[in-house]
């Protein structure tokens, strides 16, 4: 099939990618043109395990970009809408659409001037409703045309994680397809035909909600494991086992129960936000959504209380952080646990050495001269009297790095903790 692609995050572009890699013919647009160069010239923009590769061989054969709307859209069967839904700047917690509008805006005044039918796919994040309120009167009023009658519109929900995207695009749980009408998802359905998973025909805001349920739960597993891990701890019992022990009912099952300073990323903090915003807006309170948001904040700096537990005052106190990113095979530090502790160092007035093998640059767009910035985690061991692990890079497991001193592991790193004066954060 002809695709298009707007907006190359790192859900556009894998999603482009993979989709040339199985045969479609595709192009991407963007706004941002060094993206689009960088593309051209097969240089991922964005760090992506696999991306690199599939990039090069695609780019040549059935895969462009460009900045050019009309280009990428006229012509095409689908074009998906995979722009950026970041908060509003109000504090609400509710969703900015404007990207999401443009983007329909832009699409509508092509398909005025198409004659073939085409299917509009939001696969954006967007609340309950979004696709059916906002992107198809935008699409009808600049196409001058008709819902289900001149083109359909779809709501295809992404579950990739970063640094995974790739293989979880390749290899997906399941397929959801929102559908204006059945035509429109027959497209989709068509376009997916080669894989073997569950595909769910459902209604345009179903396909949304799913969505935030999905990254809520998510966040919810993780909260919760979190707030039992520190239960556990008081009660001198270790997480882990807990965890392994309830994993083994089939209801239950062990992933996502890692207990440790708490989940970060892009995702899980801005799509629990706007759920609850939107449950506030149809009259439900939802406590246990806050709750979750509650849980994770109080967790990262329970690796402060720990440290201080040890260390009574941490005025002028060399404390190395291990890891920054909001988790490994990332440079990634949106709402990475590492912020607020950072900071609650830096109050406390310690001195803080840190280095993550990937996310450096941004750190130091976020502390500037803060914090001091190492080369390598034996620089950080060497400098620092005690040391707090935040993000699970393999190279972290390396026990040479902490005998000695005093070490917090956020996220149980450290397997062999003999001759180390060791605290785990939930065990
Ligand atoms: C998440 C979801 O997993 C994807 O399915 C979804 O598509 C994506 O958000 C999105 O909405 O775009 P991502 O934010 O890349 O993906 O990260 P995850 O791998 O889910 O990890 C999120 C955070 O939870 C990380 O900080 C991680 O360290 C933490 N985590 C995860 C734990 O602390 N414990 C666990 O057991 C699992």
């Amino acid at each position: 099939m002809q695709i298009s692609i707007i907006g190359v995050g790192y859900v556009g572009l894998v999603t482009a990618t993979c989709l040339a890699e199985l045969g479609h013919n595709v192009t991407c647009v963007d706004v941002v043109k060094e993206k689009i160069d960088e593309i051209n010239r097969a240089e991922p923009p964005i760090y992506e395990e696999g991306l690199d590769d599939l990039l090069k061989k695609n780019i040549k054969r059935n895969l462009k970009a460009t900045t050019d709307l009309n280009d990428a859209v006229m012509g095409s069967d689908i074009s998906f809408i995979c722009v950026g839904t970041p908060d509003k700047s109000d504090g609400s917690g509710g969703v900015d659409l404007k990207y999401i509008k443009s983007a329909a805006i832009g699409i509508g005044k092509i398909l005025q001037e198409t004659k073939d039918y085409h299917v509009v796919t939001v696969k954006s994040t967007v609340p309950p409703g979004t696709t059916d309120s906002l992107v198809i009167p935008l699409l009808e009023k600049y196409s001058g045309k008709k819902v289900d009658k001149d083109f359909g519109v779809c709501m295809n929900p992404e579950f990739l994680r970063e640094g995974k995207a790739i293989h979880d695009f390749m290899n997906p749980d399941r397929i959801v397809i929102g559908e204006s009408d059945e035509r429109a998802g027959n497209v989709l359905y068509e376009l997916y035909g080669g894989f073997n998973c569950p595909k769910l025909r459902v209604s345009l805001k179903t396909a949304e909600m799913i969505k935030y349920t999905s990254n809520a739960f998510l966040a919810m597993k993780v909260s919760f494991i979190g707030e039992m891990g520190n239960i556990c701890k008081n009660l001198g019992i270790d997480v882990y086992d807990v965890a392994n022990g309830i994993g083994y009912d089939s209801r239950i099952g062990h992933k996502f129960l890692r207990a440790g300073c708490g989940w970060g990323g892009s995702c899980f903090g801005k799509d629990v936000r706007a759920i609850i915003a939107k449950a506030r807006e149809v009259n439900c309170k939802p406590v246990l959504l806050e709750g979750v948001i509650k849980a994770n904040e109080k967790q990262p700096l329970r690796m402060i209380e720990l440290l201080k537990e040890k260390i009574k005052s941490l005025t002028g106190k060399k404390v190395g952080v291990l890891g920054l990113a909001f988790k490994p095979d990332t440079d990634d530090m949106r709402e990475s646990p590492v912020i607020p502790i950072i900071n609650e160092l830096l109050r406390e007035n310690a001195v803080v050495y840190a280095y993550d093998p990937k996310a450096m640059k941004n750190a130091k767009m976020i502390f500037g001269d803060k914090i001091k910035y190492m080369d390598s985690a034996k620089q950080v061991a060497d400098k620092s009297d005690a040391i707090l692990v935040v993000t699970d890079w393999d190279e972290f497991k390396d026990k040479s790095l902490y005998v000695g001193k005093v070490v917090i592991d956020g996220r149980r790193v450290i397997e062999d903790t003999k001759g180390i004066d060791y605290e785990g954060i939930c065990w």
